[in-house]
């Protein structure tokens, strides 16, 4: 949905309020335009830019600097990495070097085919002792090795349902426990 800026007076006010400089607002509306529509759009970096009265290329510089930002529609399925501390001493970047291979795209980017988004977050994702932890939409991948994630590809792209993601990410030696699961 298009977020309606003329009608968000009270929450952007509500937002702005907690800054000392309104300059300082620039991602936490950011995020409230991802937020309603799913990914930031050019008029989202106008409506900013006139709020916070910055010139839309200060707005964009910070939109395209952080991967946490989609600057187009997402694909049906979004991948999103934790990259805070735990997942990434756990591996997270091997695991974002794998998936730009695999899908062939940056973080920040949807495949062509319109199936995959990939996305970074620093905030954490409250599985650390899974880590590194991958989110596809809802559904959590624990202990995301690429040789898991692979299976969890293969298994979207074979038209798998999520909610049997979990035993289609189990890899050969893991009989028993669970590897993934709902928020
Ligand atoms: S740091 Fe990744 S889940 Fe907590």
């Amino acid at each position: 949905m298009k977020p309606k800026w003329s009608e968000r007076h009270e929450t952007v006010n509500e937002i702005l309020s907690r800054y000392p400089e309104k300059r300082s607002a620039i991602m936490p509306l950011l995020h409230l335009a991802q937020e309603e529509r799913g990914y930031i759009g050019r008029d989202d970096i106008q409506a900013v830019a006139e709020i916070l009265e910055l010139s839309p290329a200060q707005v964009e510089s910070v939109a395209s600097f952080y991967a946490l930002y989609l600057r187009r529609p997402a694909g049906r399925y979004t991948l999103t990495v934790c990259s805070n501390l735990p997942c990434t001493l756990g591996g997270a970047g091997r695991l974002v070097e794998h998936l730009e291979k695999r899908l062939g795209v940056r973080a920040g980017e949807t495949t062509e085919d319109g199936l995959f988004t990939l996305r970074l977050t620093g905030e954490c994702l409250a599985a650390c002792d899974q880590a590194p932890v991958l989110q596809v939409n809802g559904y959590y991948i624990h202990k995301a090795v690429p040789e898991r994630v692979d299976r969890v590809i293969d298994a979207l792209k074979e038209g798998v349902p999520i909610a049997e993601l979990a035993d289609r990410a189990r890899l050969p030696h893991e009989e028993e426990h669970s590897d993934g699961g709902r928020v």
